[in-house]
C-alpha cells in the first residue's frame, strides 16, 4: 500500500465520523427546536407584574363588555344597519378591539362577562382564543369574568375561568388563591360561590414612597348566570360568601414594611377600590329617576333576590365605582349611596345591540396627586367612552372620585 492509498483508508472513516457527528448534531438541534416549539405553545406568557402606576401618574383600564364572540367570520352581527349586515361578523369586534387598544393603550384589559356567546360558539376553548387574540396580541395584561352566557357550549363555568386564567398575558383567576387567610381561616377551606372571584392591585409610581404599596385595589366577582327562585327564573347574583371574602380582602391588599408602618395605616385606610361583575344590581333601576351620564335605553335586567351587595360596598367604604356590563343599550353611569355604577355599554357585534347606535367600549383612568418630589396616592379617578366609529370618539368623559 502506497502513501497515498494510506492517507484514503485513513480519510474515509475520518470522513464518516465527521458526517455522523454533523448528523447527530443537526438532529438534535432539530429536536431540541421542535421541544422548545412545543414549551413555548404550552407555557403561558406572564404579564409584566406587578400592575403599577406609570411615571406619568396614570393608569389606564379599558372595560370590554358583551363581546358575545361566536366563531369568527361565519358568525354574522345582530342589530346592525341593512346596509352594515352583508360585510359584518365576529371580525369587526376583533377590529375594533385592536383600535380601540391601539388608540388608548391602556395597561389593563377588563372583560366584563357574556365574552363568548355560548349558544352559537361551536367550541368554547377556540371562541375564547378568538375573541382575546387582540388582547394577547398586544401583551397587556388582561383580566376577565363571566357573564350568564359564557358556558352555553363545551365548558363549564369553572372550565372557562381555568382556560381564561392560563391564557397569556391573564390575570384572570378562578378564585381567591388557596393558602391566604381570611379572618384567620384557611382560605381553601372557605367555600365561595362561583368562579371568578379574585383581587388585583395596583402599586405605586416607581420612585414614590408607594412604590411597593398597592393604591388602588380591583375586585373582580361573579354574579352567576340563571336562577329559579320560588319558580320564578330570573338572574344569579353575588352570594354572601363571596360578600364575606370581599368584606375580608378589603383594606388587605398590604404587602411592604411600609405598609406596617402606624404612621401610613391613613393613606392606607383610603386606598380607593373598583368592582367589576356583569350583572347589574336592583339599586340600579332606582338610577331612572335619578340623574345620569349617558343613556338609559332598556330595563335593568337584574336578579330578583338582592342579596346586599351595595350596603356591603357602603360598609366597605373603599369602592368608589363599579362597573357591569349585561343591558347592551344601557352605557350610563349613575350615582347611588356615593358609589358609582357605570355600564360598559355593548362592545361586540354579535350581541343584541341597537342598529345606527355604535358599538362602544369604556375607559377609566386613574390619576395620582402629585407630592413636593415623587407622585402620591390616586386623587382622581374619571371615565368616558369610546365609540367604534370612525375616530372612535370619545363621549360623557366625567370624573367618578376625586
Ligand atoms: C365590518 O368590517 C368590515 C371590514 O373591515 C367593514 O367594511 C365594515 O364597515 C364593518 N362593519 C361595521 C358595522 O363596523
Ligand atoms: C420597594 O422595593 C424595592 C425592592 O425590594 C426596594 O429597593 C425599594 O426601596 C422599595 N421602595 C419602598 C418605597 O419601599
Amino acid at each position: 500500500m502506497d502513501s497515498t492509498a494510506r492517507e484514503k483508508w485513513l480519510t474515509l472513516p475520518l470522513f464518516i465520523a465527521f458526517l455522523s457527528a454533523v448528523l447527530y448534531l443537526f438532529q438534535i438541534l432539530i429536536l431540541e427546536n421542535l421541544i422548545v416549539g412545543n414549551t413555548e405553545v404550552k407555557v403561558k406568557r406572564k404579564p409584566h407584574l406587578p400592575l403599577r402606576f406609570n411615571s406619568d401618574g396614570t393608569f389606564k383600564i379599558l372595560q370590554v363588555a358583551d363581546m358575545h364572540y361566536g366563531n369568527g367570520i361565519v358568525t354574522r352581527c345582530r342589530d346592525v344597519l341593512p346596509s352594515e349586515f352583508e360585510f359584518c361578523s365576529d371580525l369587526n369586534t376583533t377590529q375594533f378591539l385592536r383600535r380601540v387598544i391601539k388608540a388608548e393603550k391602556p395597561d389593563l384589559i377588563v372583560f366584563t362577562g357574556d365574552n363568548i356567546f355560548g349558544t352559537s360558539a361551536a367550541d368554547a376553548a377556540e371562541s375564547l382564543v378568538r375573541a382575546f387574540r387582540p388582547a394577547l396580541e398586544s401583551g397587556i395584561p388582561w383580566a376577565a369574568i363571566l357573564g350568564n352566557h359564557d358556558q352555553e357550549s363545551s365548558m363549564n363555568r369553572e372550565e372557562l375561568m381555568s382556560f381564561m386564567s392560563l391564557m397569556d398575558y391573564s390575570l384572570s383567576q378562578i378564585n381567591p388563591s388557596m393558602g391566604d387567610s381570611v379572618d384567620g381561616v384557611e382560605r381553601s377551606t372557605v367555600a365561595i360561590d362561583g368562579f371568578g372571584n379574585y383581587d388585583l392591585g395596583v402599586q405605586g409610581a416607581f420612585g414614590s414612597d408607594l412604590a411597593n404599596t398597592s393604591i388602588l385595589n380591583l375586585f373582580f366577582l361573579d354574579s352567576g348566570d340563571r336562577a329559579t327562585v320560588n319558580g320564578v327564573r330570573t338572574y344569579g347574583w353575588i352570594k354572601e360568601s363571596q360578600l364575606h371574602w370581599l368584606r375580608s380582602s378589603s383594606k388587605g391588599l398590604k404587602g411592604s414594611e411600609w405598609d406596617q408602618e402606624p404612621q401610613n395605616a391613613n393613606v392606607l385606610a383610603s386606598v380607593p377600590a373598583l368592582a367589576f361583575f356583569h350583572i347589574p344590581i336592583p339599586e340600579i333601576r332606582q338610577l331612572w329617576y335619578k340623574k345620569f351620564v349617558g343613556q338609559f335605553q332598556e330595563a335593568v335586567a337584574c336578579s330578583v333576590v338582592n342579596s346586599g351587595v351595595l350596603s356591603t360596598f357602603v360598609s366597605m367604604g373603599d369602592v368608589k365605582a363599579v362597573f357591569i356590563g349585561h343591558d347592551h343599550t344601557n352605557d350610563f353611569c349613575g350615582e347611588i349611596d356615593g358609589i358609582w355604577f357605570c355600564y360598559g355599554g355593548g362592545f361586540g357585534y354579535h350581541g343584541y345591540g341597537k342598529a345606527g347606535w355604535p358599538r362602544r367600549a369604556r375607559i377609566i383612568l386613574a390619576e395620582l396627586g402629585k407630592g413636593e418630589k415623587a407622585w402620591k396616592g390616586v386623587k382622581r379617578i374619571k371615565t368616558w367612552k369610546c365609540l367604534d366609529d370612525e375616530n372612535l370618539r370619545k363621549i360623557d368623559e366625567q370624573v367618578l372620585w376625586h
